[in-house]
């Protein structure tokens, strides 16, 4: 593979990247997707690295999808769940990750439900520090599996028009992929029910709508978000019914589109609520292959920020 470096020896935020920091691990895991196709699914990249995954808050395919990484990668690895440990004792998460690094690792993976959690732990470690979700802010990872999957599906990211439908105003997901895109020249469009869209979104460079059909005829991608009921404190709508009633996206309504649309979503699904059971498992679904993806980009991702320490 080219020796070419981030300029970044952390992944806090899709903000800290630079586009050719986006070229650079989006061809880096092309690279390991046919590697991941080989009988042998292992390198020796990370030999003799350690990586701390530290997970605060629940995660099925983040989690899992850090650890085959790793794993393939060959690095030494521990992993950490909140739930179990002397968190609830009262230790801090400064505390707890100095103490693990006391064990010494280099990196460390965090997800944790505060807003800025990842920064904070940069500004405060001589570890490397990649963000897996930090709150309702930035999931950089999860935006750069869905950019590697539509540029897969549509040959390019320049000009491709995306709709990240939903829940935007809790989503981190959103968040990163809206910087991503727009970084990569692709076109973006949020769309949802009013009180589900913060208020100045258009600043962030995104067209609004709250016409799904419209919004579905006009884009190339559609990217349904989770309704997130566990970062609700209010009502932001009276029913999941009513809520699906209105942007619930089934698959005679992907059928009756005028062109093909490429259907993705982040994960976990509310099943009936923002996608039916026949549109998610449809064939303009590829949820699966962003999670497939997804270890590809992870291995991206680590293996060029590992190369940052030798630097
Ligand atoms: N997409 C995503 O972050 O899923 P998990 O919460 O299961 O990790």
């Amino acid at each position: 593979m080219k020796e070419a470096k981030l300029s970044t020896r952390h992944l806090i935020g899709i903000k800290d990247l630079l586009e050719e920091d986006i070229h650079l691990i989006l061809e880096t895991a092309n690279h390991f997707k046919e590697v991941l196709s080989r009988p042998i699914k292992k390198v020796p990249s990370l030999r003799d690295f350690t990586i701390g995954n530290l997970f605060f808050e629940n995660s099925t395919r983040t989690k899992l999808s850090f650890e085959l990484a790793e794993k393939r990668l060959s690095a030494d690895i521990i992993n950490f769940s909140a739930s179990g440990s002397s968190v609830s004792k009262g230790e801090t998460l400064l505390d707890t990750v100095q103490n693990i690094l006391a064990m010494k690792v280099d990196l460390i993976v965090l997800r944790h439900p505060s807003v800025g959690a990842a920064q904070f732990l940069k500004e405060r470690t001589q570890a490397q520090i990649v963000n897996a979700g930090d709150g309702t802010h930035e999931h950089p990872t999860q935006a750069l599996l869905d950019a590697f999957t539509i540029q897969e599906k549509c040959k390019k990211l320049k000009g491709i028009k995306v709709a990240i439908i939903g829940d935007i105003l809790h989503s981190r997901v959103a968040l990163s992929n809206i910087l991503l895109l727009n970084k990569m020249g692709a076109k973006v469009r949020v769309c949802g029910p009013p009180t589900l869209l913060p208020k100045h979104v258009s600043t962030l460079g995104v067209d609004v709508s709250y016409k799904l059909k419209e919004t579905l005829e006009w884009c190339d991608v559609a990217n349904v978000l989770r309704i997130q009921t566990e970062r609700q404190e209010l009502q932001y709508f009276p029913s999941g019914r009513e809520y699906n009633l209105y942007f619930g996206i089934d698959k005679s309504t992907l059928d009756q589109l005028e062109h093909e649309i490429v259907l993705m979503h982040p994960g976990p699904i509310n099943r009936g609520v923002e996608l039916s059971t026949s549109a998610a498992d449809s064939k303009h679904s590829v949820i699966l292959e962003q999670v497939e993806n997804g270890v590809a980009v992870r291995m991206a991702v680590l293996y060029l920020l590992a190369a940052q320490k030798s630097a």
